[in-house]
């Protein structure tokens, strides 16, 4: 295999690992899922699912990827033969269809940036209905998406160290500090402290299969996991360099900016009387009035940062997501980077259009299919739009799937034995140690278990109206 041009520092790869797991993810979806799933009850199951099940198998995919030195496909390919691959391909699959919605709601975020920075959004007397309106303007939801993929070529196009990392390394901080900021002017609000007991006190008769499967679904997307993203930036890690507490690190960076992005959007819901379950538009609904309620510059300046470095943070989770077919198509059909990179962005972005007429944009996507919701009284039928089916089958069971496809792999084919031996590298007391112990036990019984149970059960449910628990 060619040499892979690797990583600079652990503190590179961390930080790109970190800039892929912080994203949309931490901050547009896990709170709207958590104000549609009941709050506090689904908080405490999503911290579950992220340490005994994202974890394991983030050092699982690291480990895999770094023996391997190739993408997902390749990398099953070298130590499970030919229909392993398969899971690597089904995995590059998930990464297009997660980024082709990705890439709608991170043209949201730069429409909102560019409109509270540079236009008149904060002007508006009432931000009531914003965001249906927002998003089922086609035109210039085209050209915000149609930027954002722009950009997000341009950065892969130049290869793996200088654009993510740099990017990544620079930027994430500052997100860190603002978010912090506005937690405590969001918390000063009236009503916010309604909010904070929605969010911190669960209230565990809201708990059902739904939960779990989107507590479950969230886990994986927020920390990149299930389709080999990491098996891909694992390839590109030192053997020098500690796996486990990398993997821990990303783990607790990615679940902090969550938590805290929770903290600040649920208090601003309860304080503006919006509806915690709102869906995909709670974000963009709670945070533009609060701006404007800063006065017009403080607005406009905070805001416009905000958003800003909500962008940053999508960005470096596309390249990341984008990076994944790539190097699939560059390593293993030799394609040339360049036209593979622009090819993929176009498709992506194709793709993606139904999503775009989703949410209001368009009656046939925005009202797709009926399947079913776990409801408080068993399966319920409900309207789904294309993009909530897309994040269903890809986000919310791809990589579930994805990642107890990877715990089967490693527990029958290529052996815990042969992980240990991985992560010893950069982790020389690694053998014997209580680390070894859990994470041979999480990936060889309790994830297969786990999440086989998960994605049976809630395909059974969502698709035939079948409960099984
Ligand atoms: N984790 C990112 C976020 O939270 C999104 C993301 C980037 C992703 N790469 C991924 C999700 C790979 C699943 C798989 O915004």
């Amino acid at each position: 295999m060619a040499s892979r041009s690797g990583f600079s520092s652990r503190i590179g790869f961390i930080a790109a690992a970190a800039g892929s797991a912080v994203g949309l993810g931490n901050i547009w979806r896990f709170p709207y899922e958590t104000g549609s799933n009941g709050g506090g009850a689904f908080l405490f199951i999503y911290l579950i699912c992220t340490l005994i099940i994202g974890f394991p198998l983030i050092v699982g995919e690291i480990a895999v990827g770094r023996r391997a030195q190739a993408n997902p496909y390749g990398s099953y390919n070298l130590l499970g033969g030919k229909r392993w691959a398969l899971v690597g391909l089904f995995g590059v699959l998930c990464g297009i269809m997660i980024l082709s919605f990705y890439n709608v709601v991170a043209g949201w975020a730069f429409g909102h940036f560019m409109s509270t920075a540079f236009g008149d959004l904060l002007n508006k007397p009432s931000f009531d209905g914003h965001f249906g309106e927002y998003a089922s303007t086609i035109g210039s939801n085209l050209l915000v998406s149609l930027a954002f993929m722009g950009l997000t070529a341009f950065i892969v196009m130049r290869g793996v160290q200088k654009g993510i990392e740099a990017a990544s390394k620079l930027l994430m901080p500052f997100l860190f500090v603002i978010l912090l900021g506005l937690i405590v002017y969001g918390l000063t609000l009236d009503g916010a402290m309604k909010g904070v007991e929605y969010y911190l006190v669960p209230d565990f008769s809201k708990i059902n299969l739904g939960t779990v499967f989107s507590a479950m679904g969230q886990a994986f997307f927020s920390l990149s996991l299930g389709m080999g993203a990491l098996i891909t930036y694992g390839s590109y890690f030192s053997k020098k360099d500690n796996i486990v507490t990398s993997a821990a690190i990303v783990t607790v960076v990615d679940v902090s900016v969550a938590f805290l992005a929770g903290l600040l959007i649920l208090p601003l819901v309860f304080s503006q009387g919006l509806e915690p379950g709102a869906g995909p538009g709670l974000v963009f609904e709670a945070l533009p009035g609060v701006f404007q309620s800063m006065g017009p510059m403080v607005g406009r300046v905070i805001g416009g940062l905000f958003f800003l470095l909500l962008c940053v943070a999508a960005l470096t989770s596309t390249v990341s997501l984008l990076e994944v077919p790539v190097a699939y198509l560059v390593d293993e059909r030799k394609w040339k980077r360049g036209p593979v990179v622009i090819g993929l962005a176009a498709l992506i972005f194709l793709v993606g259009l139904p999503t775009m007429y989703s949410f209001g944009g368009g009656d046939f996507f925005t009202n797709f299919l009926q399947y079913y919701n776990a409801g408080a009284n068993g399966p319920e039928l409900v309207d789904k739009s294309f993009y909530d089916i897309i994040d269903d089958i890809f986000s919310n069971i791809g990589l579930p799937l994805g990642g107890f496809l990877l715990s089967i792999f490693i527990a029958t084919k290529w052996k815990t034995s042969n992980l240990s031996d991985e992560i010893t590298s950069g982790f020389e007391n690694y053998k014997g140690s209580i680390a070894e112990k859990f994470i041979n036990l999480m990936i060889t019984v309790i994830c297969p278990l786990v999440l086989f149970l998960i994605v049976l059960s809630t395909i059974l449910l969502k698709f035939f109206g079948v409960a099984l628990i």
